[in-house]
């Protein structure tokens, strides 16, 4: 018995396109070239460009253009801010980073912020014992504050649900916020599911607007279940990491 993996962003977001009632969560997402890069950038003004086949937040690069005095175009890799004048300079300097791989250029979300450093949210759902699909963890990654990505491989810090909005939700909207977030991502694995039949649990990565509108950024699967380790609390991750050793992700100790 083995899990199915899928590594395409590409394609994970396509099959839940498929989905109405998925779709209004996703992102405007397209295929990375000069057409895409500029139509995107004139309707956003700012967007993701990353890896078709990426992890840990590797190569991923977060692109704006200007406010109207400033004009031009910047975007950051990393630490490194590089600025534009010009779309054709721009992209240019984008091809040399993409350098011959696929790439998404994906609308960009105002990540909500806790001490003014962005943050998201991973929700795991696992099939249980029973082979129905449970949601058994929900956590937050806080960026480090001078990166655009919040993966935990890439200097993110894992932090509970609950503390990340306690600036912006009271304890109830944020009991009923997670279980709608939760909801989603059940409905995310069903929908997965029927292309993908073999796959046994998913991390999926959610952002937050400033209206505290939820987007689907991308679907693990092969989600880590360790960062659930570092809450204080352990009883999500018991369960997480009880789910993978029966089919296998982990060794047991
Ligand atoms: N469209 C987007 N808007 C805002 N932030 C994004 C967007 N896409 C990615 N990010 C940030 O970059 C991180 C890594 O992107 P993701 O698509 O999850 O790729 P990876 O497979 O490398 O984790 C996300 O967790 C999020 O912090
Ligand atoms: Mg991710």
């Amino acid at each position: 018995m083995s899990i199915q993996l899928v590594y395409s962003k590409w394609e994970k977001t396509n099959v839940l396109l498929h989905s109405p009632a998925l779709r209004e969560y996703i992102p405007s997402t397209k295929l990375f070239n000069k057409e895409n890069l500029q139509l995107m950038l004139a309707e956003y003004g700012m967007v993701y460009v990353k890896p078709v086949n990426g992890t840990f937040g590797k190569g991923v690069m977060r692109v704006e253009r200007l406010k109207q005095a400033a004009k031009g175009y910047k975007y950051q890799l990393n630490t490194t801010i590089r600025t534009f004048p010009t779309l054709e300079l721009l992209h240019q300097s984008l091809v040399k980073r993409i350098n011959g791989r696929r790439y998404l250029v994906q609308r960009g979300i105002d990540l909500l912020r806790h001490k003014n450093r962005r943050f998201d949210i991973r929700v795991m759902v696992q099939r249980n014992e029973n082979n129905h699909w449970e949601a058994t963890g929900i956590i937050g990654r806080l960026a480090h504050p001078a990166k655009v990505v919040t993966n935990y491989h890439n200097g993110g810090t894992p932090m509970s649900f609950e503390r990340l909005l306690s600036s912006h939700q009271s304890p109830t909207q944020k009991m009923i916020y997670a279980m709608r977030l939760k909801q989603i991502s059940l409905d995310i694995a069903k929908e997965l599911e029927k292309h993908y039949p073999g796959i046994k649990e998913l991390g999926i990565d959610i952002a937050i607007d400033q209206q505290q509108r939820p987007w689907i950024l991308e679907v693990n699967t092969k989600p880590d279940a360790f960062i659930f380790r570092k809450l204080e609390d352990k009883t999500m991750f018991r369960k997480i990491y009880q789910y993978a050793v029966s089919y296998g992700r982990y060794k047991k100790k």
